[in-house]
């Protein structure tokens, strides 16, 4: 093949921190206007990869070529001027600054003649919108708008930089599903641009939706690159996975007694204004699924029942008794526990080691008269660092170097660890891996197998689907459907249902 077509070409990369080797002689290419996704199992090496492309880290053996010339890539204003762009998953945005703003002025060398003044970045920022066919008010300030206008102004500032190749690391993960619909449409146009986009993700869906070709990382080695026309999902997941897995969203009925006496039961619940006169009861062994938009109320309704949300009035029951879940503290010690959406944020103390944060919520169980037993500490945090297949190189390692998804096992780790009566997971495998996913479906169908009740949030249908024995929509803060598992079809019913039709 004639290299000159490879925008980038990344030739026997090697990286290893402290010693601990994170990427062995990965090669890596990427053409012209195509879409080349980037897959592997959590801590594979993806982001590290990137950051190398990047210029935030520095490869310890191997070259780097950009449009079929050695470049050297020592720090991201080198990456910027090879024409690396990066849509970073923390935003680097300046909430206090306009979206024109972030895009121009607040771009890093602002040396002589560099000055733009407000008026030309507006005009110049509705230049790159109007390429990108979006619609943003460059005028806007960051910090009002939501996720989605916030990637498409990190967008902007890329292309505004010249960038031809854009990375692109997991951009879906905070996206509703209507957002991520119009990202891939601008996926395709910028394409057709002539730009190249890497992509990560462990969504198989957008990767057959967006790539050209694909390449499996495994364990910090290049497993392969192949066009996606020729190779077939159970290939992809067997080799990000390193083995075959079989049925790993697929539904598996299960029995729940209907006359059971309901363990939670909630009566005309109102909290704020996304939590409208919510009733339902849900019986020990049971799984509900909470389907619905981004803004029905799903996270609001958890929040709520975790006594993170004031409730303004409306009852709720434990076994049958009236409980005050005014504080998380209470919840907790009524046996109620939630695994928020944004884990890093609210789940993780990151400069602890990961045993200390998976230990957090076990110390009673640990404690012994003042001291802690830390023989069954070390027992306790190594068999969930097992189960849930962390990738770390010692429990005593901060939780802070482990990769985004294994920070994700973590937190979701740490809960189902401290065995609550109900488990409120809110979007439970993103930016997990497809090994992993499967693995947490299993676990929330053996605590309620094992009488707990479990309410899920997801916005991803297959797994919402394989998982639940019943799914509440919610619309608007309200319930609009209480729907047996029995009753649904397939995910186009869902689809509906959520829609309102
Ligand atoms: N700064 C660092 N210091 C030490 N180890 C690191 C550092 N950055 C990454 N690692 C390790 O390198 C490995 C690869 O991490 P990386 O973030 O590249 O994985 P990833 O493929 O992006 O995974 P994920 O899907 O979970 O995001 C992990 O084991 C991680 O703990
Ligand atoms: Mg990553």
């Amino acid at each position: 093949m004639n290299t000159a077509d490879n925008v980038v070409e990344m030739r026997s990369i090697s990286k290893g921190f402290n010693g601990v080797s994170v990427l062995k002689d990965v090669s890596f290419d990427v053409r012209h206007g195509e879409v080349h996704a980037l897959a592997g199992g959590n801590g594979a090496g993806k982001s590290t990869l990137m950051k190398i492309l990047q210029g935030v880290y520095q490869t310890d053996a191997g070259e780097i070529l950009i449009g079929g010339k050695p470049a050297s890539i020592n720090s991201i204003q080198d990456a910027k001027a090879a024409g690396i762009g990066m849509v970073f998953q923390e935003f680097s945005l300046v909430p206090s600054l306009t979206v024109a703003q972030n895009i121009f002025l607040a771009a890093e060398p602002l040396g002589p003649g560099g000055l733009i003044d407000d008026r030309t970045a507006v005009k110049r920022a509705k230049e790159v919108f109007a390429e990108m066919e979006v619609d943003v008010d460059a005028r806007a300030e960051v910090s009002r708008l939501g996720t989605a206008y916030w990637q498409l102004t990190e967008i902007a500032k890329a292309l505004a930089q010249d960038a031809t190749v854009l990375i692109m690391d997991e951009p879906t993960a905070s996206l509703a599903r209507h957002e991520s619909e119009a990202l891939f449409e601008l996926i395709d146009r910028l394409k057709q641009r002539g730009i190249s986009i890497i992509y990560i993700s462990h969504r198989m869906d957008e990767v057959y939706r967006l790539a050209d070709r694909i390449t499996i990382l495994r364990d910090g080695r290049h497993l392969l690159t192949e066009p996606l026309t020729d190779v077939t999902p159970e290939q992809i997941v067997e080799g990000i996975v390193g083995k075959k897995i079989e049925g790993q969203l697929s539904y598996r009925a299960r029995q729940v007694a209907q006359d059971a006496a309901p363990l939670l039961e909630v009566r005309g619940l109102n909290a704020g204004h996304r939590v409208r006169d919510v009733s339902f009861a849900l019986r020990p062994g049971e799984i509900l699924g909470l389907a619905g938009l981004m803004g029905s109320g799903r996270t609001e309704l958890a929040r709520a029942l975790f006594g993170i949300d004031k409730v303004d009035s409306g009852e709720v029951l434990l076994r049958g008794k009236k409980v005050n879940l005014a504080t998380p503290q209470q919840a907790i010690n009524a046996g109620v526990a939630l695994i928020p959406e944004d884990r890093r944020d609210q789940g993780l103390v990151l400069e602890h080691s990961v045993q200390d944060n998976l230990l957090l919520p076990l110390l009673g169980q640990i404690q012994r008269g003042p001291l802690l037993d830390g023989t069954k500490g070390k027992e306790l945090s190594s068999s969930l660092i097992k189960r849930f297949a962390v990738k770390v190189a010692h429990p005593h390692r901060p939780v802070r170097l482990l990769s985004g998804g294994n920070q994700q096992k973590v937190v979701i780790a740490k809960w189902l660890g401290t065995d609550p009566d109900i488990l409120i997971l809110d979007e439970p495998t993103a930016g997990v891996d497809i090994g992993t996913k499967s693995e947490i479906l299993d676990m929330i169908r053996e605590l309620a197998n094992a009488g707990k009740a479990v309410i899920v949030i997801s916005s991803e249908y297959p797994e919402l689907l394989a998982v639940s024995d019943r799914v509440l929509v919610l619309k608007d803060g309200s319930i609009i459907r209480d729907i047996p598992r029995s009753e649904i079809a397939d995910e186009e019913y869902l689809q509906l249902a959520v829609q309102g039709v």
